[in-house]
């Protein structure tokens, strides 16, 4: 109960401007952001993800923003993707898709206008063309569920041209098991996620258990289907029932992989990768990091403690 209001305040807190102002200017460690991002700027993108590729992970970079307000911020995060891939393809750490990179449509402008979708695409485009000239993947994020329809019109009209770009689908969402089934086909990738924003009973399931046993039935379709899942769960028994699948439908080690965030459980991350499990860690940077971090505090109540934590010593 109370686990829930603080995951719906912070959710709540995610969104608020003034908020966000108070506590970009706190004196919060540096250390304390770090946990959970690479830092601002694309070389420490670069030489994070050079460092968990050197420990055997595999790695998909976000560049942090989302509700962007207008094209010129758009094409400004078109351009740090562009300069990223770029930067990625010069190091050789796109190679065969080590290193490739999310994108969330609303910070390439989706909810501006009318046309805001149709613009969107179109600079999801140029990324995906810059990613296949390095030989590496993009994966569209999903974002809050008036985004979903939008999202996978998206996906499909990328991969008339591009068929390796990856979807999302998060399982709190009551129509996901449905959208598994039109994605599972062959060479499809789809990130399976249980979903991180706020989102209204009438579509999203609000219990953990129901969450959970969503994920389950997402991922049976999944493992059962044609296609490529990533499985993006901390979760232990996630993890557990998802080694059993692959099992069950006699999947080989590589044509699937487990996905986590960066500075979440990189034991197991480890210990995965040693059993010779494809683990991809997604690693965000970038200046925007405050809604991202918000949503982190919401899911796990350890981690806000933490925070306040280094707010209040820091303060
Ligand atoms: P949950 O948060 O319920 O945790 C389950 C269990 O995992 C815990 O009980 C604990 O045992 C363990 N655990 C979790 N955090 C831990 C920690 N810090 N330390 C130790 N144990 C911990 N969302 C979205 O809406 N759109 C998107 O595009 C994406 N993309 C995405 C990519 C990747 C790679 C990941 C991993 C996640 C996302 N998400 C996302 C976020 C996702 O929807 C979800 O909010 C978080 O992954 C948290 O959910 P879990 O499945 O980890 O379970």
């Amino acid at each position: 109960m109370l686990t829930t209001a603080l995951r719906t305040t912070l959710l709540q807190a995610a969104k608020s401007r003034q908020l966000r102002q108070v506590v970009e200017n706190a004196p919060v460690s540096r250390s304390v952001v770090a946990r959970f991002v690479a830092g601002n700027h694309t070389e420490d993108a670069v030489r994070t993800s050079a460092s968990l590729v050197a420990d055997g992970l595999l790695v998909t970079v976000d560049h942090l923003g989302e509700d962007t307000v207008d094209q010129a911020q758009a094409n400004g995060v078109r351009d740090a993707y562009l300069e990223l891939l770029g930067r990625l393809g010069d190091s050789g750490l796109a190679e065969g898709g080590a290193v490739e990179v999310s994108l969330k449509l609303s910070a390439v402008g989706q909810s501006l206008g009318a046309d805001g979708p149709k613009r969107s695409t179109a600079a999801a485009h140029e990324i995906c063309s810059k990613a296949a000239e390095i030989g590496t993947s993009v994966t569209l994020d999903a974002e809050d569920h008036t985004t979903t329809d939008l999202t996978l019109e998206s996906l499909r009209d990328l991969r008339r041209d591009f068929p390796w770009v990856g979807a999302v689908v998060q399982s709190y969402l009551r129509r996901t098991e449905g959208d598994c089934s039109d994605l599972a086909h062959e060479g499809s990738r789809v990130r399976l996620c249980k979903g991180a924003y706020a989102e209204p009973a009438s579509v999203a399931f609000a219990e953990t258990a129901e969450i959970d046993r969503s994920y389950v039935r997402c991922m049976r379709v999944l493992m059962a289907g044609q296609g490529y899942p990533m499985l993006a769960t901390h979760d232990p028994r996630l993890v557990d029932i998802a080694g059993a699948l692959a099992v069950q439908h006699e999947r080989d080690q590589g044509s699937y992989e487990y996905q986590m965030l960066y500075g979440i459980r990189p034991f197991e991350q480890a210990r995965l990768a040693a059993l010779g499990e494809k683990v991809r860690v997604y690693l965000p940077y970038g200046e925007e990091w405050y809604g991202y971090l918000m949503r982190r505090m919401a899911e796990r109540p350890a981690n806000t403690a933490f925070f306040v934590r280094s707010l209040v010593s820091k303060g």
